[in-house]
């Protein structure tokens, strides 16, 4: 594999080529190391962290803070990837200067090298005004998470023939905005395949079939590490949840039963130190046998 360092345009010549975009997210330094090191071209640091590592029920309450916290972890542990830090709620709609400023903050203080912004029409001008200043942005349009309230729950969208072509015209418009890639989440697949046919720039989709130019999970249910609730598009591809909760019960079983640590854990003194080790503990316990303790 080649260490060069995958960027938007390598994202849009792999899409030029027929070549699939693999992305997934990642919210620490050990996972986005193995992510990095399999290949996986994209890596994001989604507001997914509220749900599958923060425990919240949904993707709102996670903040800027929070956000930076985990995106500079992923960056220490990425050195060929696209790091992508999602813009939480709140961060990007009181207006387009908070939104600039926080998005700066992920490439100047956490080593993202692009964000993500959930929505259509309401962050064109913010898109336009951030990939002007050298801030790659990555679109999300269909049922985009930040707007479960609205929806009324995590529910398919554009799920009718004016539904989907409202959203065509939205990714033509963020396009033209600048972004540089497009997720799909949650659409029928015939929707995200006509929406990747019109883009010249790659779209990422998530349970949005099979046409899009590339797919993201979110990696702790590829792991089968969060099973709060599995959406169907979800493929798990391991049972960590499982294996971790057998290791944890089997440490727990050791320790109750005094068979961990074993001597093998153990650091032992050299063999003149531990005589002389002897030597002085035999002398402290005769000093308290005939003072006592205090
Ligand atoms: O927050 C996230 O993980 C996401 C992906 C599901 C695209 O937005």
């Amino acid at each position: 594999m080649s260490a060069t360092r995958v960027t938007t345009v390598t994202l849009r010549e792999m899409k030029d080529r027929g070549e699939k975009i693999s992305m997934l997210t990642a919210y620490d330094y050990p996972i986005a190391r193995l992510l990095d090191e399999v290949g996986v071209e994209v890596i994001l640091v989604g507001d997914s962290l509220a749900m599958v590592g923060l425990g919240y029920e949904t993707t709102l309450p996670v903040t800027m803070d929070e956000m930076l916290h985990h995106v500079r972890a992923v960056s220490r542990g990425v050195k060929r990837a696209l790091v992508v830090a999602d813009m939480p709620f709140g961060s990007f709609q009181v207006s387009a200067e908070e939104g600039v400023r926080n998005a700066a903050r992920f490439l100047k203080e956490a080593g993202a090298h692009a964000v993500k912004l959930e929505g259509g029409r309401e962050v064109k001008d913010l898109t336009h005004r951030l990939t002007g200043i050298g801030i790659p942005v990555m679109g999300h349009l269909g049922l985009t998470p930040q707007m479960v309230h609205q929806f009324g729950g995590f529910k398919v969208q554009a799920r009718t023939a004016a539904a989907a072509e409202r959203l065509v015209e939205e990714a033509l418009l963020l396009e033209e905005a600048g972004i540089f890639s497009l997720v799909l989440e949650g659409i029928p697949w015939q929707v995200a395949e006509a929406i990747t046919e019109e883009l010249r720039i790659p779209t990422i989709g998530i349970g949005a079939g099979s046409s899009c130019d590339g797919q993201v999970l979110v990696t702790n249910d590829l792991l089968g590490l969060f099973d709060d609730f599995t959406p169907k598009f979800v493929k798990r591809y391991a049972s960590l949840k499982e294996t971790i909760t057998a290791a944890f019960a089997e440490y727990h079983g050791e320790v109750k039963a005094g068979q961990f640590p074993g001597r093998e854990h153990a650091f032992r003194l050299d063999e003149g130190e531990s005589r002389r080790w002897e030597q002085r503990l035999n002398r402290r316990r005769r000093t308290v046998k005939t003072l006592g303790r205090g």
